[in-house]
C-alpha cells in the first residue's frame, strides 16, 4: 500500500536530496544540480520551503521567496516522476499560499508544466521579463 504523504512548511532540505528529486523529474535539466555552490545558494537562501515525503523520501518540494504581504516567487516546483498525478503538486502550491494568503503567487512555467498551471487556477501573464546573468545593462 502507498505511504501517506508528510508535508512540512520550513527550512529547505539538505542540497543533495534537492539535487536527487530534480534528477528524478524534468526539472533536473532545467537547474544547477551539478554545481553544488549554486544548489546551496539556492536551498540557503530560500525563504519559504514546502516538502512532501513518502516513508521519508523526498517527492515534492517548491520552493519560493515570499514577502509575506504582496507577492511571493515560485522559483521550483517539481514532484517525483513516479508520484506525479496524485495531487502533490497541487497540495504543495496550496501549502505556499498558505503561508501568506495575502500575496499573489508569480512564477515562470517551465515548458513541460505550460499546460498545468492554469489548470490548477494560474492566469497568464504576457509582460514576464527576464534579465540573466552577464546580459548587459546601459552604461549610466
Ligand atoms: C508539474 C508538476 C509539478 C505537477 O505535479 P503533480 O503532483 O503531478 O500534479 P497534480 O497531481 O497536483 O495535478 C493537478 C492537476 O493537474 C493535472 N496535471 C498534472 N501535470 C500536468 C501537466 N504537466 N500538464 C497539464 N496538466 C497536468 C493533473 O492531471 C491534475 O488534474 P485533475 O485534478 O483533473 O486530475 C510535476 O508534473 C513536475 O514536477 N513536473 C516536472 C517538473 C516541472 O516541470 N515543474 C514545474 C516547474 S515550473
Amino acid at each position: 500500500m502507498d505511504q501517506p504523504i508528510a508535508y512540512a512548511t520550513g527550512p529547505c532540505p539538505p542540497p543533495a536530496e534537492v539535487a536527487a528529486l530534480y534528477r528524478a523529474t524534468t526539472l533536473g535539466a532545467r537547474r544547477p544540480i551539478d554545481d553544488p555552490a549554486r544548489l546551496a545558494g539556492m536551498c540557503a537562501n530560500a525563504n519559504l520551503c514546502v516538502s512532501a515525503r513518502s516513508g521519508g523520501q523526498l517527492v515534492g518540494f517548491a520552493r519560493a521567496f515570499t514577502d509575506i504581504t504582496y507577492v511571493t516567487y515560485l522559483a521550483d516546483l517539481a514532484v517525483h516522476e513516479g508520484f506525479q498525478r496524485r495531487g502533490i503538486g497541487l497540495e504543495l502550491v496550496r501549502l505556499v499560499r498558505a503561508a501568506a494568503p495575502q500575496a499573489m503567487i508569480v512564477l515562470l512555467a517551465a515548458p513541460q508544466a505550460v499546460d498545468y498551471y492554469p489548470r490548477i487556477g494560474f492566469t497568464r501573464h504576457d509582460s514576464a521579463w527576464l534579465l540573466r546573468p552577464g546580459e548587459p545593462l546601459p552604461e549610466s
